[in-house]
């Protein structure tokens, strides 16, 4: 016998792979090896775990000690030369894939006064968090739209886009989610850089959320064929409120608090087809259940401060920082504050889950639905 095993993940469980390495078996794995196959039982348990078990790793990025990192970069590089002058986000088991967590990318841009990147379209899904400065857009398709503080805001797969800020703004800081490890671990990637670097602006500034963004109004006569949201931008004043006015009629979920989900006006459906979004308002010292769904979640405190436990492990945020809660994984939330409320702006990949049938969720039974901590 080599000390080389082959039945590490060997379950003594009825249905399962449970053979023990052999020194004929292991010649015949050996001789699998030269032919580039393998025995399926000697990895089955693994590759198939009993429910999903993510590489990804719970983790905050604390936005004050993460920000000086991210101006050092408006020095060193120019948004020609890096195409997007980015800080993104590695979660520490998942640095192959570029991820946040699961299949998820998170960046953190900034741009200075002046300074606009060249026009680009992809496949994969894009959406910004507005964190800081003034003067910032993006243009989408010949929509311009202007960026404050907490705005959400979509570039759909497939549309041409571009960020800048005015010669009268100030230094920029936004939160980039896409779906890039999604589409490479589909092998589905593509990338164009706009033939004329910038695209022309062909309609009024802001129409998308002119048009689209009235609360229960929809433009008579408009249609829309396209599979992404015709509202491109959803501003933070109108998502703040209707927190505010939905808190004033609901308890809110036990898991989540008053959570709202940011739709496409036209269906009602996700945002976009890979990525979905949400703001949720937790209520001075509300402490949620904690519960586990099947998809990955990258939030961002917009509003406030508070702590969330994610598998036992104490997460700690406030205002700007962004953390992850990975598939599968018991997660509660808290507001720390007793008198203002908290608000919390998270993307998801539920869309994706949905659409394959795979989505469940489950509520935490014991110990009345809260999680020891075990780490923080
Ligand atoms: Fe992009």
């Amino acid at each position: 016998m080599t000390d080389l095993r082959f039945d590490t993940y060997r379950e003594e469980v009825i249905g399962r792979a449970n053979v023990a390495d052999s020194d004929e078996l292991v010649d015949f794995y050996r001789d699998l090896e030269s032919q580039s196959a393998a025995a399926l039982w000697t990895i089955a348990n693994k590759i198939e775990p009993w429910e999903p078990a993510s590489s990804s790793v719970p983790i905050v990025w604390n936005y004050e000690r993460l920000k000086p990192h991210v101006l050092r970069a408006l020095g060193l590089v120019t948004p020609e030369q890096a195409g997007r002058r980015v800080v993104y986000l590695s979660n520490p088991g998942r640095p192959d894939v570029a991820a946040a967590v699961g299949w998820l990318y998170t960046g953190i841009q900034v741009m200075g006064p002046g300074e606009c990147a060249s026009s680009h379209r992809h496949s994969a899904s894009a959406l910004r968090f507005i964190m800081e400065g003034s003067g910032a857009f993006t243009n989408v398709d010949g929509h311009k739209m202007t960026l404050g503080a907490n705005d959400f805001v979509l570039t759909p797969n497939g549309t041409w886009h571009e960020h800048g800020v005015s010669e009268e703004g100030s230094v920029c800081l936004w939160q980039d989610g896409l779906d890039i490890p999604l589409m490479n671990a589909l092998d589905a990637n593509f990338y164009e850089v706009h033939p004329e670097l910038n695209q022309a602006i062909s309609f009024p500034i802001d129409d998308s959320t002119a048009t689209w963004g009235n609360p229960a109004l929809r433009p008579a006569g408009e249609t829309w064929s396209k599979r992404y949201s015709p509202l491109l931008k959803y501003e933070w004043a109108p998502t703040y409120e209707a927190l505010q006015r939905y808190a004033r009629v609901t308890d809110g979920s036990p898991y989540d608090g008053v959570h709202m989900e940011y739709v496409n006006p036209y269906t009602g459906e996700a945002p976009m087809m890979t990525m979905g979004a949400s703001m949720q308002m937790l209520r001075p010292g509300e402490h949620t259940k904690a519960h586990r769904e099947v998809g990955s979640f990258v939030y961002q405190c917009a509003k406030g401060s508070g702590y969330s436990i994610v598998n036992g492990k104490k997460l700690e945020w406030k205002e700007r920082d962004i953390f992850v809660v990975p598939s599968w994984m018991w997660h509660e939330h808290v507001n720390g504050s007793a008198s203002e409320d908290a608000c919390l702006f998270s993307f998801n990949d539920l869309p994706v889950m949905r659409a394959l049938g795979l989505y469940r969720a489950e509520g935490m039974l014991d110990n009345d639905g809260h999680q020891p901590i075990i780490e923080g």
